[in-house]
């Protein structure tokens, strides 16, 4: 079933044309990835999915309601939520005040004790360090407190945007296995990377966009032997 249906999205930052007429779809429990160089539009296509920038033109219907131009907080209310690139935490909250900050619009306190549990779980990590304020722990940690945060809002559709940017090798695999684990539970994912290579080998289908357009899409295996895709975005392998 379709979660996410996007047709002909066209936006602007003033006279810049950031994304001209890009159309995709996301299905219910799917990995889907987005890859393309810097600048391509990627981290534009998902502030707008989130409500931080509003479309000129186009359609954004997810779970076959329209949400394109909607509040911010209306559309994580939905059941998005976004972790924007660059993790972005609040340095002088504690990481528990952090990871809190994600439930702010629920009001089952018996669910978020559960997904508190959850986030710890998933991130022991930051169980350790709870109590420190969230400046204070690595480009690693801070991008599981973003993504535990993201947790916290219970969404039915993650938008990640560049997880493993900045990460030690080590530290991309953990994010990766985590982004796969969060997929098996039932939350539909699209993901936003540079990294091409660990993107394809999480996903199920994938989308390349090059300065504001779609110009390729295809399951995650069609795109991994495409020899454009290999020259162009897994270094020739
Ligand atoms: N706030 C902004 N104001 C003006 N132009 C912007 C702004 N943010 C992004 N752009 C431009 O929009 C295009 C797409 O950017 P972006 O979506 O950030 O790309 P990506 O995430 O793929 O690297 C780029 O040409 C970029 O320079
Ligand atoms: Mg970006």
């Amino acid at each position: 079933m379709s979660m996410l249906k996007v047709d002909n999205l066209n936006v602007y930052y003033g006279s810049i044309h950031a994304l001209k007429g890009v159309s995709l779809n996301v299905d219910e429990g799917e990995i889907v990835t987005l890859i393309g160089a810097n600048g391509a539009g990627k981290s534009t296509l998902l502030k707008t999915l989130s409500g931080l920038l509003k479309p000129k033109e186009g359609t954004i219907d997810y779970l076959k309601k329209s949400i394109a131009g909607k509040p911010a907080q209306a559309i994580v209310k939905a059941g998005i939520s976004h972790v924007p690139e660059g993790r972005r935490v609040f340095a002088e909250m504690s990481v528990e005040e952090n990871i809190e900050l994600g439930a702010f619009l629920r009001k089952d306190k018996a669910g978020i004790q559960k997904d508190f549990q959850k986030v710890y779980e998933t991130f022991p990590r930051l169980h350790e360090r709870r109590k420190q304020s969230a400046g204070t722990l690595s480009g690693g940690e801070q991008q599981m407190l973003a993504m535990g945060r993201a947790i916290m809002a219970k969404p039915k559709l993650l938008l990640l945007d560049e997880p493993s940017m900045g990460l030690a090798p080590l530290m991309v695999k953990t994010i990766f296995q985590v982004v796969k684990d969060i997929n098996k539970e039932g939350t539909t994912i699209l993901l936003v990377e540079q990294n091409a290579h660990m993107a394809l080998s999480i996903a199920d289908r994938a989308y390349v966009i090059e300065t504001g357009r779609v110009i390729l899409s295809g399951t995650a295996e069609e795109l991994q032997a495409s020899e454009e895709i290999k020259n162009a975005y897994l270094g020739g392998h």
